[in-house]
């Protein structure tokens, strides 16, 4: 019973100033409910709006890949750098100290592997009990549009988002591009509007020519995957100007685990995210940095 002695009555109600709607910075999540919206800012920083992601969830569909040979020895230093982890029940379960602040963008779908030619057939493997036990920020559904196993993984986007809605979780919907899909400005353009508008949180991409439009077109926010290695000055020109075209972010895994120096890698890679330093800029820290 709470303590009835020394209760005080309300003094100052400050009538003359209404409550202010702010909105919150993510974009098209104003009308989301307080639980995704505390994960979503978990995920983009509230000052810059974006968010650096480091993917090492190749796992499900390749293996033990380089630059992630030992999960246990390869991620830690690159994780304290980055603001999203994401990453596979397994890897976070067995290789990953659940005693830190990062956000968590679990991957739930899979099905497939690049030792077979078609790798387009993927399901929901991850149940939402799990996401919520994991303590995850959002979640990830790989997207095939164009492919032959389209509806199958727009399916599996549909379930993620009607469970994250209930739960409050955001999903991720990856676009994915297989074999004999184009990564052209109308496939982006066809992809990304379509897993947003099937109630995706945040979508990833490829960075494509037009990426303005894009960004433009799509009513949440964008978060460019890095793809296969390139060179460190390509890959911060990449991170560069997918951010000055509109992205909220890079979600990148081989161009930081495979850099010559993974570590001054993913800080040359915030430097360009979070600090507007151009690609020059971040690719000089990085030069200067790496450890010869
Ligand atoms: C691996 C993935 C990765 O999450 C995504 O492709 C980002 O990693 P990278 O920058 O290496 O492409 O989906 O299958």
């Amino acid at each position: 019973m709470a303590d009835q002695d020394g209760i005080q009555a309300g003094k100052n109600f400050y009538v003359d100033q209404a409550q202010e709607n702010k909105g919150f910075f993510v974009k098209g999540s104003n009308v989301y409910d307080w639980g995704m919206k505390h994960r979503l800012s978990r995920i983009f920083n509230p000052k810059s709006g974006h968010t650096v992601m480091l993917a090492f969830d190749h796992g499900y569909i390749m293996g033990a890949t380089s630059g992630l040979e030992r999960l246990d020895i390869n991620v830690p230093p690159l994780a304290k750098h980055a603001d999203v982890l994401m990453a596979t029940r397994g890897a976070l379960r067995t290789s990953i100290d659940p005693c830190n602040d990062k956000a968590v963008a679990l991957r739930i779908s899979g099905g497939s592997s690049v030792l077979r030619e078609d790798m387009t057939l993927e399901y929901l493997m991850v149940d939402i009990q799990e996401a919520v036990r994991m303590d995850v920020a959002c979640m990830a559904v790989q997207c095939y549009v164009g492919s032959k196993n389209e509806a199958q993984t727009l399916k599996n986007l549909n379930t993620a988002v009607n469970l994250g809605n209930q739960y409050g979780i955001p999903v991720l919907g990856v676009v994915g591009v297989g074999k004999e899909m184009e990564r052209t400005p109308r496939y982006f353009l066809t992809a990304v509007r379509m897993v947003a508008e099937m109630g995706a949180h945040i979508v990833k991409t490829y960075y494509c020519d037009d990426f303005e439009k894009i960004v433009a077109a799509c009513p949440v926010p964008i978060v460019v995957a890095g793809g296969k290695k390139i060179p460190e000055k390509d890959a911060l020109e990449l991170a560069y100007n997918a951010i000055s075209k509109g992205a909220a972010g890079v979600d990148m895994g081989r161009n930081v685990f495979q850099a010559e120096d993974p570590v001054a890698m993913i800080q040359a890679i915030r430097k360009v995210v979070h600090e507007g330093e151009t690609a020059e800029e971040a690719y000089k820290f990085y030069l200067e940095t790496k450890e010869d």
